[in-house]
């Protein structure tokens, strides 16, 4: 029997059943990717996040945040971010590249209306996000349907790494329609 890893195509719907685990089951290693981007003087910068939604028909991926937070400066002059996932269970490394589009209220309001009291505590802090504090609880969180953004992550690249046995690497990218690309590991 042939398995999952075998195939470049099988790697890639193993890739987006992965991600698709990762937004249902809040104990999935894809449930916390790392997103990084660029900040505005160049430097790389990292942080996890939450997957919120995986659409493979239109390769977008979703990220909730607090529009006023640092990641939304970096991704204004460069709206570029890659995510990375490792599922140890599956020995698998993901890596995608996307790019990022900001939506925000009113766009996002419905979105808001949906999510529980205590997840809308996560949008919306005074002072704002990163700002340098007297002492550690000097911040009052007001949750705020304007502070809430929606980082709509449209992937452009896909790099995936299996440790089994072997090593196999695959690079998929929407300009070559996914077709995947063995790569030396
Ligand atoms: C388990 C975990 C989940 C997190 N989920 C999110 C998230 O979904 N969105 C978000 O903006 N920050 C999330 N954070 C906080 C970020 O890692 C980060 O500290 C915050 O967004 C500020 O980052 P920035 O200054 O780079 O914008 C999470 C942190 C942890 C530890």
């Amino acid at each position: 029997m042939s398995e999952w890893f075998e195939t470049t195509a099988d790697i890639l719907t193993k890739v987006w059943d992965t991600l698709d685990r990762g937004v249902i089951d809040a104990d999935h290693p894809a449930r916390r990717p790392t997103l990084a981007t660029v900040s505005p003087d160049g430097w790389p910068e990292a942080r996890t996040v939450v997957l919120r939604s995986a659409d493979r028909t239109g390769g977008v991926v979703t990220v909730h945040t607090d529009l006023y937070s640092d990641k939304i400066k970096s991704l204004q002059p460069v709206p570029r971010a890659a995510l990375h996932i490792w599922d140890v269970e599956q020995n698998l490394q993901i890596r995608l590249q996307a790019e990022v589009a900001i939506a925000r209220a009113p766009e996002t309001r419905t979105l808001w209306d949906e999510i529980p009291d205590h997840a809308q505590q996560s949008y919306g802090v005074t002072p704002p996000p990163g700002t340098p504090i007297e002492t550690a609880l000097d911040y009052v969180k007001q949750p705020d349907p304007e502070t809430f953004a929606v980082l709509h992550c449209t992937i452009i690249a896909i790099d995936a790494l299996h440790l089994g046995a072997d090593h196999r690497r695959v690079s998929y990218s929407r300009v070559g329609h996914w077709q995947g690309q063995w790569l030396s590991p």
